[in-house]
């Protein structure tokens, strides 16, 4: 048979095939894992992949890839960035050497509305330049597909400029972007309280959005001094309401209930978790909840308490990991993310494989992040024999060559 390209020779080909999504607790260690493995595409789709003698005795390709002494899986999902942003704030590392919180730093004028207000001065043109530098850095580091929150706009101007923004990097980068707006990422200064600001984003912001089509999700910081969790249910009705999937920023530094609320609103993903109590992932893993860990904070913040993923996983929650790209925890890498889901959340590196890939897709609801027969052919040649090396070799870039769609792209 014919087809246009036979990726041969892999050490270990992890094509994540099965049809069950998002996978849970035992699930999440099967990977499919083929040694001396071959992957066929053909018109950008996978279409078979097996052992490297079976698939060269029944395919004719005109692309042959070596990939021997190396391994393959789907493209990284990360399925939770602050891409749209501008500037940096590295000079608040330092603060948080010197002990200060996440809090006390936003309480000092630093955090997220130091953000906001650099992100409110740059031009859509200017914000497409650095979210590009961004995307080129996740792509050459294996991420595929990303979600991109707003949130750094808060007016409605800003963070409608963000999500085109998002939007046209969609269209005119290799990387896919799944839009998400998150207006309730702080309460903006010209607001008097939350609930102004909520009302003003039920009753203004949220259709103009859902009427342009400019987010498949909406989002809400749901913590003690930004959004309670009453604020966050409106917000979150409403936008269900018009059709948008629902997100949350849920038990991160306090545990206010937002979990289980948003759980209860039939959300797709609950996202950071470290202080989720057993209930909360009880409730979360009976809904199917799928939680979106991103240990990326926790280190930035230098905190010792990380998601208790081994309890999610043991209880059959659905996990994802995602790097949480924001200027607070300024990553591209979901390989440095496996690295510490591995190390400080004790996940295993099938486990991690897992939650990088099909369940972060799920968590995005897109059909990607495996390597089944029929899927888009987005996958990665690592550098190196076998996927332990993936969280264990740290610090460095594994990738060799990416795919999107069949096609190289890096
Ligand atoms: O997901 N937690 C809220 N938002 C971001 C941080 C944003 C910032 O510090 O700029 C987060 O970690
Ligand atoms: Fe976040």
């Amino acid at each position: 048979m014919k087809a246009d390209m036979l990726v041969i020779n892999c050490n270990e080909l992890h094509t994540l095939n099965g049809n069950k999504v998002p996978r849970v607790g035992q699930e999440m260690m099967e990977t499919g894992c083929i040694e001396d493995g071959a992957l066929v595409v053909k018109d950008g789709i996978v279409i078979d992949f097996g052992k490297t003698e079976d698939m060269e005795k029944d395919y004719n390709a005109l692309k042959v890839i070596d990939a021997s002494g190396k391994t393959v899986i789907p493209g990284f999902v990360d399925p939770h960035t602050h891409l749209a942003f501008s500037g940096s704030r590295e000079d608040e590392l330092v603060m948080k050497i010197q002990g200060k919180t996440y809090m006390e730093i936003l309480n000092a004028g630093g955090g997220i509305l130091r953000t906001v207000k650099l992100t409110r001065e740059a031009s859509k043109e200017q914000l497409k330049k650095e979210m590009k530098k961004r995307m080129d850095v996740m792509l050459s580091h294996g991420t595929t597909t990303a979600e991109a929150k707003s949130g750094y706009g808060l007016d409605i101007k800003t963070e409608v400029k963000c999500l085109e923004a998002i939007k046209e990097m969609d269209e005119e980068h290799p990387m896919d972007l799944v839009p998400t707006y998150l207006g309730a990422h702080s309460k903006p200064p010209e607001f008097k309280d939350t609930g102004e600001y909520i009302d003003h984003c039920c009753d203004e912001v949220l259709p103009r959005i859902a009427d342009r089509s400019l987010a498949d999700f909406c989002d809400v910081f749901c913590e003690e001094g930004v959004f309670d969790a009453e604020d966050s249910r409106r917000l979150l009705i409403r936008a269900a309401e018009l059709g948008l999937g629902i997100k949350v920023h849920a038990d991160e530094i306090k545990n206010i209930g937002c979990s289980t609320m948003a759980a209860e609103l039939g959300a797709v993903s609950c996202e950071h978790l470290v202080k989720s109590s057993d209930v909360d992932i009880e409730v979360m893993a009976k809904k199917g909840v799928i939680g979106i860990l991103l240990p990326g904070t926790p280190f930035m913040l230098m905190e010792d308490e990380y998601s208790p993923a081994r309890k999610m996983i043991d209880e059959e929650m659905p996990v994802a990991l995602a790097t949480d790209l924001n200027p607070n925890c300024y990553t591209e890498s979901m390989q440095m993310i496996n690295t510490l889901a591995c190390l400080q959340m004790k996940m295993h590196p099938l486990e991690a494989l897992t939650a990088s890939t099909v369940n972060a897709a799920a968590a995005i609801r897109r059909d990607v992040g495996t390597l089944d027969k029929g899927k888009k052919a987005d996958f990665l040649i690592l550098d190196i024999p076998n996927i332990m090396h993936l969280p264990y070799h740290f610090g460095v870039n594994l990738v060799d060559e990416v795919y999107k769609g069949g096609e190289r792209v890096c």
